[in-house]
Order: C-alpha cells, then sequence, then structure tokens
C-alpha cells in the first residue's frame, strides 16, 4: 500500500466515523413511564401515606424472601456507628424485646465463617427489609403467594 492511499483510507475511515457520531445527537426515544406523561413531580406523593403497623410478623410469600418490616422504622438511624434495627433485632437482644432475631446468614462473612457481629453484608437492613405504607398499588396485578 503506497502512503498517500493509506492517508486516503484513514481519512475515509475518520469521515465514516464523525457522521455515525453525529447521528448520536438525534433526540433518543425514551420509554413511556407506567405514570403516564406526567412528570414525577406532580405525580409524587411521598409524605401522604403512613408506615403501617402490625404489631406482628407478616406472612412470607415465598422461601427465601426477605420479610416484610410489620412496623414503624421512622428515626431508626442505620450508620457507621449505630445500627438501631440490632438493638432489638441481634440474637442477643430479641429474647428480651420480642424481635426475631436476625437470621443465622446475617453472621456469616461471604466465606461462610461466623462473625460475633452482624455482617457488612446485611447491615444496611432495608436494601432487603421495607416498611408497609398504606398506599393502594400503582398498577392493577395479581400478584399471589407461592405454593
Ligand atoms: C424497638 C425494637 C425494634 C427495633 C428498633 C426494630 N424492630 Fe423490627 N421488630 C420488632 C418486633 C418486636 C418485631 C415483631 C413484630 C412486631 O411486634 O411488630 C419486629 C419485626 C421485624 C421484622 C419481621 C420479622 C419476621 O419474622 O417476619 C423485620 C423484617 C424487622 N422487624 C426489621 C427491622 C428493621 C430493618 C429495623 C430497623 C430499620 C427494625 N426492625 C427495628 C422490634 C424492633
Ligand atoms: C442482602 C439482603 C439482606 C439484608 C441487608 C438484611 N437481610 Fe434480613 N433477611 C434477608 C433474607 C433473604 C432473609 C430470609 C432468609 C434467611 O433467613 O436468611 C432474612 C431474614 C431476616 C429475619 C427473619 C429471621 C428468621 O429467623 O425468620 C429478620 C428478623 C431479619 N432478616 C432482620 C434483618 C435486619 C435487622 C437487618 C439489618 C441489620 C437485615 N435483616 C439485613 C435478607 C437481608
Amino acid at each position: 500500500m503506497t502512503r498517500k492511499l493509506a492517508c486516503a483510507l484513514a481519512a475515509a475511515a475518520i469521515a465514516v466515523a464523525l457522521t455515525s457520531g453525529a447521528g448520536a445527537q438525534e433526540k433518543t426515544p425514551t420509554a413511556q413511564p407506567l405514570r403516564g406523561p406526567v412528570s414525577i413531580p406532580e405525580t409524587n406523593n411521598s409524605g401522604i401515606y403512613k408506615m403501617e403497623r402490625h404489631d406482628r410478623v407478616i406472612p412470607r410469600n415465598h422461601a427465601w424472601q426477605p420479610p416484610v418490616i410489620p412496623h414503624n422504622v421512622k428515626g431508626y438511624q442505620i450508620t457507621k456507628d449505630v445500627n438501631m434495627c440490632m438493638v432489638c433485632h441481634s440474637s442477643k437482644a430479641a429474647p428480651r424485646t420480642g424481635a426475631t432475631p436476625v437470621a443465622k446468614s446475617h453472621y456469616l462473612d461471604r466465606d461462610g465463617k461466623e462473625l460475633p457481629n452482624i455482617s457488612t453484608r446485611r447491615y444496611f437492613c432495608l436494601q432487603c427489609h421495607v416498611p408497609q405504607f398504606d398506599a393502594e398499588p400503582l398498577v392493577e396485578n395479581t400478584f399471589g403467594k407461592a405454593k
């Protein structure tokens, strides 16, 4: 290949790259949200629902489900120094507080080694366990318990 030809080919390649790049500036199609064509601030209802209080555990829907939280969790802080949930839910405190002790899995590190305290993998409880609100489902559905 001559030097001139190589230069011409390189220039052509750059030109192609530039034109296809220009395509990316076109308006990308957006997905239609379930709430319809209204903006989030218009539909933001946070704060109007109340956290439910059951005073007893809520039956699970399938094996290995993280049980949902049957009580209010307002003000229960989880910071690097304190985990309010563990004040009641640690296996030591549970007999006194009446809370279900956290599962054994919550004291294991990733190698399956038992730890004296809650594992960092289970530290942020609300990652998996959620309180319940008196809100209607956003979309009607036929969700049922696994048999
Ligand atoms: C003041 C004590 C207390 C604190 C703090 C507390 N809980 Fe509880 N929790 C309970 C008790 C007692 C129950 C048993 C049901 C009931 O009486 O509401 C319970 C039940 C639960 C259950 C249901 C367990 C099951 O077997 O179904 C979950 C999940 C749970 N709590 C998670 C949490 C999380 C997450 C936090 C922190 C954000 C927390 N709890 C903070 C006392 C507490
Ligand atoms: C990564 C997800 C995850 C995190 C984080 C987590 N859990 Fe769980 N939790 C589960 C799952 C899944 C189960 C049910 C299966 C099991 O027993 O391991 C469970 C079970 C439980 C139970 C019921 C135990 C029983 O014997 O029935 C309680 C109570 C509980 N968790 C409390 C907590 C608290 C309090 C925290 C925070 C300190 C926490 N969990 C963090 C996933 C999680």
